[in-house]
């Protein structure tokens, strides 16, 4: 897909996307040998880009789905040193600069997609496009099919109505006085599930992803990743693309 020649430079690395667009309008930047001055200029991804002579290597877009541990923070770096979701790539023949899509608490195991994609990426978190997420939570004390219910009608969190869910008791464990709940959302605010069963008086004690529309990760231990085939890709972007018209209409 063509993109904007600025966006690019600084995808493949090279500076901000700022700096890029400065480099462009003072005829630093070629395209194929030819000085290029226009921001608009799009471009597919095979030409020969330099600037200032050197020239751009773009980096291939690669995509996987991780196991998530808990005790890991989304991110790419921490500034209190704790561990980080790329740390498990590290080492491994990954040289793109992958990111997490989107994000899970520290405490939260499971499904988490990493890409160097930002397009990518963003579709996948669009509030509009947002794709089908699947949590089971153990929650403190005994949570029954009707409270959870009013899970799924959408509960108050921030003045604002959580979107249609789908919820489902699992087990009660007496011992423990703790219940699983299954939980299907398409949002992704900050701390939703969590914030969604507080908003019923109930304290989550462990939380997991185990899907992330299709994809589940049961074949992955703690940790473990996998790249995605180009036919999940596809899928996903379908997904999102779908889900995106539909609220749209
Ligand atoms: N909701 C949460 O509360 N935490 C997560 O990590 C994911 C969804």
């Amino acid at each position: 897909m063509a993109e904007r020649l600025q966006k690019v430079i600084a995808n493949a690395g090279f500076c901000s996307r700022r700096k890029a667009e400065q480099m462009i309008l003072n005829g630093q930047v070629t395209v194929n040998g030819k000085v290029v001055r226009e921001l608009g200029t799009k471009v597919e991804g095979h030409e020969k880009i330099e600037v200032g002579g050197v020239p751009v290597e773009m980096e291939s877009k690669v995509y996987f789905l991780l196991n998530k541990p808990k005790n890991m923070i989304s991110a790419v770096s921490d500034d209190r040193d704790r561990a980080v979701v790329t740390d498990c790539f590290s080492g491994r023949d990954v040289s793109q600069r992958i990111y997490p899509v989107g994000r899970l608490d520290y405490d939260t195991s499971g499904a988490l997609i990493l890409t160097n994609d930002g397009e990518f990426a963003n579709l996948m978190m669009h509030p509009s496009g947002e794709i089908e997420k699947v949590y089971v939570a153990k929650v403190r004390g005994h949570i029954t099919n009707a409270e959870v219910f009013k899970l799924e009608k959408g509960v108050n969190i921030d003045g604002r109505l959580t979107a249609p869910a789908k919820a489902r008791v699992l087990s009660y464990d007496r011992r423990s006085d703790t219940s699983m709940v299954r939980l299907v959302i398409h949002e992704g605010r900050y701390h939703q599930v969590k914030r969604m069963f507080e908003n019923l008086g109930f304290a989550v004690r462990k939380l997991r992803r185990t899907h992330f529309s299709f994809l589940t990760v049961d074949d992955l231990a703690p940790g473990e990743w996998r790249r995605l085939s180009n036919n999940e890709v596809r899928q996903l972007r379908e997904l999102a693309l779908t889900e995106n018209k539909e609220k749209t209409q």
